[in-house]
């Protein structure tokens, strides 16, 4: 068992209004609110931000934005920049998902001035890295979580380094039910780890590594038992408090 606090993260992606967020953290902070062994996150959709850093106020959940700009002010319309989400008491942010990748075009490059960004403006931020299906198949998992890390962590301060979170995210794993097994995350979550070892030892032992990829309740305690994925990045069952609540408990 490693001394790194474990964490487990909500992702609700463009999931609840702002009223149905209210009623999802009602839920969930009389099952979590109290925890105080595990590093506990719910990341709303930027409308009910406000909202759920109010209701969450005092509790041991964190809220987290799931994107944010590069630039803290200017000529990008629909963005949300560091400073305004740093206004209303975001603890952090969600950075270079998948689908944002992939549905919006964001490039190693971009998250290469993303995450430094976020640290700027103090905000915890979880690069997000991971392959398709197709490279795993090829052999090129390994080429591309290095590509994706290297250049995510590029121009991290090495004295902030290991405040950074890193989810390992197998695309072909995420929303699909298509759990990687407890070896395969280990495997990529260790090769993880050596990258971020790569820039400074200390911070790689220290910094946080996640699985996400439908985790579940039943298959969490299996995936969180291997020695470097210290936590769990989590869509689908983040939107029912009693299965969230169930990952949190496995994670204790
Ligand atoms: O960011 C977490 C998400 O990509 C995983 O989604 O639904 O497979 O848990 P899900």
């Amino acid at each position: 068992m490693s001394d790194r606090k474990p964490f487990i993260a909500g992702n609700w992606k463009m999931n609840n209004t702002i009223a149905e967020s209210e009623e999802l953290i009602q839920a969930l902070l009389p099952l979590v609110g109290a925890v105080e062994d595990v590093d506990i996150v719910v990341a709303p959709p930027f409308l009910a931000l406000q909202a759920i850093v109010d209701s969450a106020r005092g509790s041991a959940v964190g809220v987290y934005a799931q994107n944010m700009a590069e630039k803290d002010a200017g000529a990008c319309t629909g963005e949300v920049s560091g400073p305004m989400l740093a206004e209303i008491d975001v603890h952090g942010v969600i950075l270079g998902h998948s689908e944002r990748r992939q549905l919006f075009g964001e490039t190693d490059r971009l998250l290469q001035l993303k995450v430094p960004k976020a640290l700027e403006f103090g905000l915890i931020p979880i690069l997000c890295v991971g392959e398709t299906e197709e490279e795993r198949e090829r052999g090129d998992t390994e080429r591309k979580l290095r590509h994706q890390v290297q250049e995510g962590l590029e121009k991290v301060p090495l004295e902030r380094l290991h405040e950074v979170v890193v989810a390992y995210e197998p695309i072909w794993a995420i929303g699909t039910g298509l759990t990687a097994t407890p070896e395969q995350a280990q495997d990529a979550v260790a090769f993880v780890r050596a990258l971020v070892q790569g820039f400074d030892k200390e911070a790689g032992n220290r910094v946080r590594v996640l699985y996400g990829g439908s985790m579940k309740a039943e298959n969490a305690a299996d995936l969180l038992a291997q020695p470097d994925i210290d936590g769990g990045l989590i869509g689908g069952a983040s939107l029912d408090a009693e299965s969230f609540a169930a990952i949190v408990e496995a994670a204790r």
